[in-house]
């Protein structure tokens, strides 16, 4: 098959994200709680995971239907050793591929990321303040080290810089006006995230997020800031920019103001599950046929049928009803 696909509801698939590996060496307390995340947790084996080879083959299947962004992500992504093999294998495929990571192992592999091609980074960074970073993360690995990975980014020119900014009532709030300070008249562009009900492990509750809108009044009585047009139609953020051109901000709104409906975005998991929304109860395994001898149509023509079935809008759908409903981690398939 050589043609764009249309899901159920008329959407183009875009944007295909790939998680490498469902290890970190965070435990973020809303994506993977110590409590179920500790010693006794069961990672996916190596042997589970599948090779570079034939992440490319599905990426390669992808192309003939639409496809025109990669996304790496975890996990933590730079945790799988030869990371840079995989961006050099997916860039010489004319895509942009670009990378979300925590930061803390970008100093060492920035450089290594822009020579095999990487277009850009995100990192989540959720609080400048060493107390509340490491209540949230869970883990010794400094905000320094961050802001360090941050830079080296900068330096080797994976630009622009998007940093991710969970947002969680009570716990990070007074981080917000701190970052968009630090990072104005740097490039980077900081996001504020609604905390989001993904996985079954966090305990999310409603009562926990802090609407964007609120963060936006909040923002707008210190800073002069205008709206930006978004570039594509299947963005998850909405922009801003100080009006003195020092920088850009955002907001990404899955709870209060869902983006579903041009949601173009198809996920890989690291061991071989199409996963068609990041609240999906499950995956379709296409592990077998991306490993079989057959050709590259086969998997061609599976991924466009898993896609023109595809009928998801969850975020639209969310109620109590959906919160209860069993899903994937976010660890597992990469945000
Ligand atoms: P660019 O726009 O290309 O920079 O990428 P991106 O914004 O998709 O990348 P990033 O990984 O930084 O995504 C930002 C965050 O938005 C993710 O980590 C998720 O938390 C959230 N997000 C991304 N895609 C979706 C989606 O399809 N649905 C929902 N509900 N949230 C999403
Ligand atoms: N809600 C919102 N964002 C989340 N992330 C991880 N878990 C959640 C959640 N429950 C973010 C991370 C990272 C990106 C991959 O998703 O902070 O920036
Ligand atoms: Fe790791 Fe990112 Fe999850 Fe934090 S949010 S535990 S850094 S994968
Ligand atoms: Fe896409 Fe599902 Fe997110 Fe809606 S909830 S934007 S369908 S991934």
């Amino acid at each position: 098959m050589s043609q764009t696909v249309l899901d159920v509801f008329d959407r183009p698939l875009k944007d295909l994200r790939i998680s490498v590996t469902d290890r970190c060496n965070f435990r973020c307390r809303y994506c993977m709680p110590r409590e179920r995340f500790g010693e006794s947790h069961t990672f996916l084996p190596r042997r589970a995971l599948l090779s570079f080879e034939e992440i490319e083959k599905v990426v390669h299947s992808c192309l003939p239907l639409g496809l025109e962004k990669v996304r790496i992500t975890g996990g933590e992504p730079l945790l799988r050793p030869g990371i840079a093999d995989l961006v050099r294998r997916l860039s010489a495929l004319n895509l942009e591929v670009a990378l979300t990571t925590n930061g803390s192992l970008l100093r060492n592999q920035a450089e290594d990321l822009r020579e095999a091609g990487l277009s850009r980074v995100t990192v989540s960074l959720d609080a400048l303040d060493p107390k509340i970073h490491s209540e949230m993360t869970d883990s010794t690995i400094s905000v320094e080290e961050v802001l360090d990975g941050i830079d080296a980014a900068q330096e080797v020119g994976l630009s622009p810089v998007k940093v991710n900014c969970v947002v969680q009532r009570g716990v990070n709030e007074s981080e917000i006006e701190k970052l968009v300070t630090h990072f104005r008249g740097t490039d980077v562009i900081v996001r504020f995230i609604e905390y989001m009900d993904v996985g079954r492990t966090n305990g999310w509750q409603l009562g926990q997020i802090v609407p964007s809108e609120k963060i936006l009044s909040h923002l707008n009585s210190i800073f002069d800031l205008v709206p930006l047009e978004s570039v594509s139609s299947s963005d998850v953020a909405v922009r801003l920019a100080h009006s003195d051109g020092s920088g850009e901000i955002g907001f990404i709104s899955s709870v209060t103001q869902p983006f579903c409906e041009n949601c173009s975005r198809i996920r890989l998991s690291a061991d071989g599950l199409l996963v068609t929304c990041l609240f999906a109860t499950g995956g379709h395994d296409i592990r077998t046929l991306i490993q079989s001898k057959s050709s590259e149509d086969e998997l061609n023509e599976a991924i466009a049928a898993i896609w023109q079935r595809r009928d998801d809008r969850y975020s639209e759908n969310r109620s109590t009803e959906t919160v209860a409903l069993p899903r994937i981690e976010m660890s597992y398939i990469g945000g």
